[in-house]
């Protein structure tokens, strides 16, 4: 950390301890403390009495405030903190088009234009010390739904990031719009895209396993069961995010066993060849009775829950992540896969530049 940072995350955590501590950021904290607390101040008008909570985006200043988090807070903590219910209508166009002056996308400067009137008309509203702050929240968004080009944001990009960015496996366009960054200040774990069908189950089988991963990662059927569902990352991002961040050396796929001959008949039933049912069923029971600890993830025996899911909303999600498996293998046609080959996608994929779809 440089001198600046140091003393600008010391003042951020001064500040932070003087509010709730729901809004403590949980990821980039490098935003200089006069920004955020300009930001947060938006709560007091987010916060009116005549605000509807279940319709949070039909209010300029809900809005605003969900935007300027947006380096620190994903839009669902964001509803979460303001009390407000998880599911909400989409961004009203009535408050889109006030800020766009009518304009079918959203400008950096209008965004900067409305965030100072919302701060100038809110009670104990505070300005930020320096614009480029502002700016900055506006480049996350521009990110996330890819218009880094320009800025400008059309209503239905700006209004699915706050409906999907919360959503795990959806993935923003890019990581960052600042091409320069090459000393991030908090280590950033790699997004894993996931088709929305996920609905969640992807992260929490790479939760199961956790729980067993220090006994090879293809050697028990919940990790190979999240490493088919790292299909559309790979293996290695599934070992930095099951592994704590300060895990030094960090194991790679490289050095993981072969796929265990047992855990891939078991899921086969005996048979010399696994099928896309075996894949669902073997997918689906692994969700089905998760287990927990209240030890630590890698250290402690889990206990067996009658906790279930999440699982996808379809069985299509498997079909999909079977399929980029089936392609890498050769066996598109059948979808059915015979030990060896499996191994070898298992132990090859993460450093493959072929990704071939059926
Ligand atoms: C919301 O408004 C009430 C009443 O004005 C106030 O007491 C409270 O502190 C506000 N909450 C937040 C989180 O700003
Ligand atoms: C609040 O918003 C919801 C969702 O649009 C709507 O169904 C409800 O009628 C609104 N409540 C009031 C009091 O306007
Ligand atoms: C949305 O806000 C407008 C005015 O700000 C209000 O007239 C309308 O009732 C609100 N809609 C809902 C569903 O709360
Ligand atoms: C906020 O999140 C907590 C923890 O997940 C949950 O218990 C609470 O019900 C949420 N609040 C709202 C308003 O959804
Ligand atoms: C990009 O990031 C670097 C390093 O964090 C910073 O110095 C620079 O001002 C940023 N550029 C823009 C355009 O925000
Ligand atoms: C074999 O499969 C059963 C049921 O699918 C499961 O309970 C068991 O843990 C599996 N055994 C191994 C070694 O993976
Ligand atoms: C497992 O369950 C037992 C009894 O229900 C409990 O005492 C123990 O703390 C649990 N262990 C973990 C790691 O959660
Ligand atoms: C999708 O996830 C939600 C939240 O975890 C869960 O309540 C729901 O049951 C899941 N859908 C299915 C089909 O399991």
């Amino acid at each position: 950390m440089n001198t600046l940072i140091s003393i600008l995350y010391l003042a951020l955590i001064g500040l932070v301890t003087a509010l709730p501590s729901s809004l403590i950021p949980r990821q980039d904290i490098s935003g200089p403390a006069s920004a955020f607390k300009s930001c947060v101040s938006l709560q007091n008008s987010c916060n009116a009495t005549m605000v509807n909570l279940s319709n949070f985006y039909n209010y300029t200043s809900c809005f605003l405030l969900t935007a300027c988090l947006s380096g620190m807070e994903n839009p669902a903590q964001v509803l979460n903190v303001s009390q407000a219910p998880a599911t909400q209508p989409r961004l009203a166009e009535s408050v889109f088009y006030a800020i766009t002056n009518r304009n079918s996308y959203m400008t950096q400067q209008n965004y900067i234009d409305a965030y100072y009137h919302q701060i100038s008309i809110t009670p104990g509203g505070s300005y930020p010390d320096d614009i480029t702050d502002v700016a900055d929240q506006w480049s996350t968004i521009a990110a996330w739904t890819g218009f880094c080009a320009t800025g400008n944001i059309p209503y239905a990009n700006l209004a699915d990031w706050l409906a999907y960015s919360s959503v795990p496996g959806v993935c923003p366009a890019v990581a960052s719009c600042n091409t320069s960054t090459t000393v991030p200040t908090i280590q950033v774990i790699p997004c894993v895209p996931q088709p929305i069908t996920d609905n969640g189950s992807c992260t929490e089988m790479a939760t199961q396993c956790q729980f067993w991963v220090t006994q090879g990662l293809f050697q028990n059927e919940y990790c190979v069961l999240a490493s088919f569902c790292y299909a559309w990352s790979n293996t290695d991002v599934l070992l930095q995010q099951v592994y704590p961040l300060n895990t030094s050396p960090m194991p790679t796929t490289a050095l993981e066993a072969k796929l265990s001959e047992a855990v891939f008949y078991n899921m086969t039933g005996g048979a010399a060849s696994m099928t896309q049912q075996n894949v669902i069923d073997a997918y689906y029971g692994g969700l089905t009775g998760t287990w927990t600890s209240l030890g630590g993830r890698l250290e402690g025996m889990p206990n067996k829950t009658d906790n279930d899911g999440p699982y996808p909303t379809s069985t299509d999600y498997v079909i999909e992540f079977w399929g980029i498996i089936s392609a890498w293998t050769g066996f598109c046609d059948t979808r059915t896969i015979p030990y060896d080959k499996l191994a070898d996608y298992l132990s090859f994929a993460a450093t493959s530049e072929d990704h071939p779809t059926c």
